[in-house]
């Protein structure tokens, strides 16, 4: 018999199978979008600690897919307590396979609409645990008679009137009310729009009245856990009761649910004032302060690194490159994440090759596709394993031209770590780094580029490089910090305005008594 973990990880290869025999417009039609198995983990470990520890387990899947949140409670309770399991998936192409797989358990999978199938009458066979990543489609996608069908059956079932504008996931969520146990747990990943847009305000009177909101978690865009493909979603977590007065609802963000990076409570009747959720919760930041001294910005043109849109089909190994065959041509170096940067000064060889020991190389190429194919069809090979992957699909790669051609991010000769958190080695969150090679960096860096007066000078005056890498780093850590923000769990970031607000005196200090630099701060060419 395979161990749990064995069938997870047949699960999860199943589900890339099934995802790759499906031409991308049919999954998007039923909204196809599988959950990543760590957060399918987390979301079920979450809802299950909601549950009282003694209570038999009535679980439900809508939308079942292959069941990532299935296998993650078989992993995560033992067998004993789950009395009852039930998915329903409308696609046949998922479901047998998805019977097949977890034969001989409790699962009992029906192929069949979830939204038009009869919810249970009786308390005892509802379910106490629903955990679901609903299908993702537009309500314009969903037809006047389907759209009809499901707000009747809301009306019929629960009493409760939904907007038209809602996509499919907004009635799977409300109708599963009619199919939980009183104080019942939902888990829901669904997208975070509903937050803020006008059609949100039904599913919201539904969160805030119907059921008792617990948790909200929405995920940092930036961050780059999952690719990204969750950057505007959100886990929303309810019990099956009416709220009390006093009821407060925890809203995070950014970081992983088990871990977020910050976290605030707040109390229902505050909530139902509040128009824009995703403004929740606060971050504790400090205001932008202007210095009336020289700050970096006096001194250097302070970015973000580029964003890659994916970094793990962009950002390439040497094996990668040598497996793959890549075109020297389009690739440039580009530094590791600043964990796996062993240094601080990055000397270079002859050619400006960073000397490190993680090499990085940035794929991008700005020829037409046809051109490609022509003249380069071992890259064109390795794009097309992007395209069946739907990365050419992603926010960012959609909105380039062509989509596998990346921003311009000339190398700088000065980094800085874009966050951090204050470790045992390390009293500050921040790295500055001195960069000799021409490699450029990802956004988990902020660049520092000489304005003109400092570029000269360090043109002739090569020593001044490290000299003010030096002084640099003797920025305390307390002040990077006014400047930057901070998130629960201690977590600092850094945003470029913020970098460039910081004071810069001690390092005008350095070229002033070199009289290397003239501050010209009111003619400043790239003010
Ligand atoms: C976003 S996927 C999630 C799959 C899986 N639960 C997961 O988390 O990876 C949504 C799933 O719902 C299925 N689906 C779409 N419409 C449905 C419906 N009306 N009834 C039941 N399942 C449906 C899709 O075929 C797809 O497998």
């Amino acid at each position: 018999m395979e161990s749990l973990e064995e069938r997870e990880n047949a699960r999860f290869e199943l589900q890339e199978r099934l995802d790759d025999a499906k031409v991308q417009a049919e999954r998007n039609r039923l909204g196809q979008f599988s959950t990543p198995p760590q957060l399918a983990s987390d979301i079920v470990a979450y809802a299950v600690s909601l549950l009282s520890p003694r209570l038999k387990i009535r679980f439900l899947e809508p939308g079942f897919g292959t069941g990532p949140f299935y296998s993650a409670l078989l992993r995560q309770v033992p067998p004993s307590r789950i009395e009852a399991a039930t998915g329903y998936e409308i696609d046949r192409h998922y479901a047998e396979s998805a019977e097949h797989l977890w034969k001989g358990t409790r699962l009992r999978l029906c192929l069949a609409d979830f939204t038009t199938t009869e919810p249970p009458k009786a308390e005892a066979t509802k379910y106490n645990l629903v955990v679901c990543n609903p299908p993702y489609v537009r309500h314009h996608h969903l037809s006047q008679i389907q759209k009809r069908e499901l707000q009747r059956s809301i009306a019929r079932y629960l009493n409760f009137e939904m907007n038209g504008l809602g996509g499919l996931y907004t009635y799977f969520m409300v109708l599963s009310q009619a199919w939980m146990a009183k104080d019942g747990v939902g888990a829901w990943l669904i997208p975070s729009e509903f937050m803020d847009v006008n059609y949100g305000h039904r599913i919201k009177e539904f969160l805030m009245k119907r059921v008792t909101l617990s948790r909200i978690h929405r995920f940092d865009p930036n961050d780059v856990q999952f690719g990204d493909a969750l950057v505007s979603s959100a886990v929303v977590f309810f019990r099956n009761s009416p709220p009390q007065s006093n009821h407060e609802v925890e809203f995070t963000f950014g970081g992983m649910l088990a871990r977020p990076t910050v976290s605030d409570s707040i109390r229902l009747i505050d909530l139902r004032d509040i128009s824009k959720w995703t403004g929740l919760p606060q971050v504790i930041s400090t205001p932008i302060r202007k210095h009336n001294g020289v700050t970096l910005a006096d001194i250097f043109t302070v970015k973000r690194g580029l964003a890659t849109g994916c970094n793990a089909f962009f950002i390439l190994t040497m094996e990668q490159i040598r497996q793959f065959n890549l075109p020297k041509r389009f690739l440039k170096p580009i530094l590791p994440s600043p964990r796996d940067l062993e240094t601080d000064e990055i000397n270079a060889d002859e050619n400006g090759e960073p000397q490190i020991q993680n090499r990085r190389y940035l794929l991008s190429c700005g020829l037409p596709e046809n051109e490609v194919k022509e003249k380069y069809p071992v890259l064109w090979r390795y794009l097309e394993r992007g395209i069946k992957a739907g990365i050419d699909k992603r926010y960012l790669c959609q909105h380039r031209e062509p989509w596998y051609s990346q921003e311009e991010r000339p190398p700088a000769p000065f980094l800085c770590t874009y966050m951090g958190r204050p470790t045992r080695r390390s009293q500050s969150p921040f790295r500055f780094i001195l960069n000799h090679s021409k490699a450029t960096t990802a956004n988990v860096y902020l660049l520092l580029y000489p304005k003109p007066d400092l570029a000269a000078s360090l043109s002739n005056h090569p020593e001044l490089y490290r000299k003010i890498w030096k002084t640099l780093s003797t920025i305390t850590a307390e002040t990077l910090m006014k400047e930057g923000r901070v998130y629960g769990g201690g977590l600092h970031k850094l945003e470029p305005k913020e970098l460039a607000n910081v004071p810069a005196d001690s390092v005008l200090k350095v070229f002033s008594e070199g009289k290397h630099l003239r501050i010209r701060r009111q003619m400043d060419l790239f003010a």
